[in-house]
């Protein structure tokens, strides 16, 4: 989702050319995407070998876990470093290393973190593979002319074609089902989830933070947390979202989406089927874990973002704006009635 956004913006910008890397290029991507497993070290030296030209590397994978499994320091950190290892040697003119990471660098996946979480906080002393990273970063730039930044976004939302981990879906697909059902919208998660602060980021303007970060060089070495810069509770906007797809705003109903959605596929094809939408199944409608770790958490999620200003970049965003524009979004491309 953060790459394919980063790769677009990129790719569109005047005197520069992105090229992607993945496992499984997408095929309407608007960029060239080299096929590569970066897990694989050989396989990504002679992938990236004829990248002679390669000026900034944008570093937004990560690797593939079992959903709730812990996320693998080792892999992950071996995924960096054979892009790094397979660049370095052949791109001449490097300049600059970006890692995309987040607010999981607090601890906010472990429970209650101090809030506003600012840069200069110390790491929790729980293995993490984004410590791993930036500390390799750290140590290989020594001596070398390139500069490294890292970026800590926090629930990127984006329309992400095909892809169902999207907060924006979540909601939207939620909501479809339970007009069709006649129930109101009830919240999902938590109750002190739907009380607790919460923070999005645009992935368009991560995009644009980021190239921003890579450019300045007052930014080197250096990492910003990057959200839209306003804060929400969830109690706030459902009545908000209940108003906007023609619903009664309900109370927290706590579920597992997981599985209280998992017998709603015949609902969702008849909505598909009845409405005229997008054949969409119901697998790639939506992500339910991605809504059950959402929505699960019952603290703050708040992220300090002077850091990103004092420095220059001022591009706020509206989140309650954001959420109804991308409904409107996946209304217009008929994903959702
Ligand atoms: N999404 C969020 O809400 C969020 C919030 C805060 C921070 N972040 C951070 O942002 C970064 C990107 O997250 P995301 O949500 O954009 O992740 P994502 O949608 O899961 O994308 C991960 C990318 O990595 C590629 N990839 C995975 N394994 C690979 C391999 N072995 N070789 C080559 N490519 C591989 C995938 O492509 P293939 O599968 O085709 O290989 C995919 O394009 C991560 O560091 C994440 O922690 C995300």
């Amino acid at each position: 989702m953060v790459g394919r956004r980063l790769a677009e913006h990129v790719h569109g910008l005047p005197g520069w050319t992105a090229i992607g890397l993945a496992r499984r290029p997408p095929a309407d991507a608007a960029f060239p995407v080299v096929a590569v497993d970066l897990t694989d070290a050989r396989a990504s030296r002679a992938a990236l070998r004829d990248l002679a030209a390669v000026t900034d590397v944008f570093y937004t994978a990560r690797f593939d876990h079992v959903a709730g499994s812990t996320e693998p320091v080792d892999a992950n950190l071996a995924m960096l470093r054979n892009v790094i290892e397979a660049v370095e040697p052949v791109a001449r003119n490097l300049r600059h290393v970006h890692l995309v990471h987040g607010t999981k660098y607090y601890g906010s996946h472990l429970g209650p973190f101090k809030t506003p979480a600012r840069e200069t906080d110390p790491r929790v002393p729980v293995e993490n593979w984004y410590y791993a990273q930036e500390d390799y970063v750290i140590e290989r730039q020594r001596g070398r002319r390139w500069t490294w930044s890292a970026s800590r976004p926090h629930g990127v939302c984006d329309l992400a074609p095909g892809i169902a981990r999207s907060m924006a879906r979540v909601i939207a697909v939620y909501a479809a089902i339970h007009r069709e059902l006649g129930h109101p919208l009830f919240f999902p998660g938590r109750p002190g989830n739907f009380r607790a602060i919460y923070q999005c980021t645009d992935a368009a303007l991560l995009a644009r933070a980021i190239v921003w970060m890579a450019s300045e060089l007052r930014c080197a070495n250096q990492a910003f947390n990057v959200t839209n810069g306003d804060y929400i509770r969830w109690m706030n906007l459902w009545p908000v979202f209940a108003g906007y797809f023609g619903m009664e705003p309900g109370p927290p109903q706590t579920v597992q989406l997981s599985e209280a959605m998992a017998d709603k596929a015949p609902v969702w094809e008849r909505i598909v089927r009845r409405r005229r939408l997008v054949p969409t199944s119901y697998e790639h409608a939506a992500l339910w874990s991605y809504g059950d770790f959402v929505f699960g958490s019952e603290y703050d999620m708040m992220s300090d973002t002077t850091k990103l200003r004092r420095h220059g970049f001022c591009e706020v965003a509206d989140t309650e704006a954001m959420f109804l524009r991308l409904f409107d979004e996946l209304r217009r491309v008929r994903i959702v009635p």
